[in-house]
């Protein structure tokens, strides 16, 4: 059986991702591929954008008649009244599953203070749950993010001093063609009534901020003067409105930021759908280089 599914959001990190999955991977299990868009309607291939206005309803569940799936990508902020006009016209539409735009950190049963971006994801995520089969993408962070910015493991090629809550704290990452093929493969699943999770866990790559220095070290031929933070007393200063960057770095750096266990295997059992991405080899050395 084959499936339409919608994308909401076209410009983001990861509609080209999903679209990508859609229409190569998984191209004999998805028959069409609308986006929905603020921007002009166009048809390029066999994929169809559709503009939207989201304070116009009724056209968004139009638009979504006959999808099998929605894709939410849209950016989570101070205003998320489209994440919720969504949700609404996915369910008058009869949409059978529904993906919130969580594609971040695992702050599901976390023992941190959230910021209020988790704050509205989770509420965004409820508000979805309670009317739709939802199914989130937990992704950790983008590997895109970390490769060429390790500032947010603390590691500052200004000062050579590596600020770390110590060596054997582990993170993990997830690259973008990873989660486009796991969202879709997610939802292929979920429409096929296999039993998949409300949050599906995935990571591309999981290692230690020590294997991280070390790798960094060792290809750009930098020594870092380590100095070590205390995870505890940092972990105590996350606060909802604290810049999200200095958050992340705090929490990736203190192992709050780890996908493992994770649904690697219900997504992508065996790799036998895509090589997951070498983080390493495939994103830090060519950028570190
Ligand atoms: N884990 C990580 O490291 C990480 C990093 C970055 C982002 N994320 C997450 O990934 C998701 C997407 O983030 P993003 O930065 O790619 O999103 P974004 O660029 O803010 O938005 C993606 C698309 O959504 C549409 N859009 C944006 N704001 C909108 C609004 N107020 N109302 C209606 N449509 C709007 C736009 O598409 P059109 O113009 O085509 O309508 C835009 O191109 C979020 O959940 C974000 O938290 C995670």
């Amino acid at each position: 059986m084959s499936y339409k599914i919608a994308i909401a959001g076209s410009k983001g990190f990861l509609a080209k991702p999903i679209i990508a999955a859609a229409t190569r991977i998984f191209a004999d299990r998805v028959n069409s591929v609308v986006v929905l868009t603020r921007d002009e309607s166009k048809e390029e291939g066999n994929i169809s954008y559709t503009q939207v206005d989201y304070s116009k309803p009724d056209a968004i569940v139009s638009a979504l008649k006959g999808v099998d799936a929605l894709i939410n990508t849209i950016g989570v902020g101070q205003e998320n009244s489209a994440h919720r006009t969504l949700t609404d016209a996915a369910v008058k539409a009869n949409v059978k599953v529904y993906v919130p735009s969580e594609f971040g950190t695992n702050y599901i049963n976390a023992d941190f203070t959230f910021h209020h971006v988790f704050s509205e994801k989770k509420k965004l995520f409820e508000y979805a749950q309670s009317r739709i089969r939802t199914v989130a993408i937990v992704s950790s962070m983008f590997a895109e993010f970390l490769a060429p910015v390790p500032k947010l493991v603390g590691i500052n090629d200004e000062t050579m001093t590596a600020q770390i809550y110590g060596k054997d704290y582990p993170l993990s990452v997830s690259a973008l063609a990873d989660i486009g093929n796991s969202t879709v493969s997610a939802v292929i699943l979920a429409l096929d009534g296999k039993d998949v999770p409300s949050h599906v866990k995935i990571a591309s790559s999981t290692f230690t901020v020590g294997e991280f220095l070390s790798r960094y070290e060792s290809v750009t031929g930098k020594k870092f003067d380590v100095q070590i933070l205390d995870a505890k007393k940092d972990r105590e200063t996350l606060e909802p409105t604290m810049d999200f960057m200095e958050y992340i770095r705090i929490l990736m750096g203190t192992g709050a930021s780890l996908n493992v266990p994770n649904h690697n295997e219900l997504v992508n059992p065996g790799e036998s759908l895509w090589k997951w991405t070498d983080y390493f080899e495939e994103l830090c050395i060519p950028k570190w280089k």
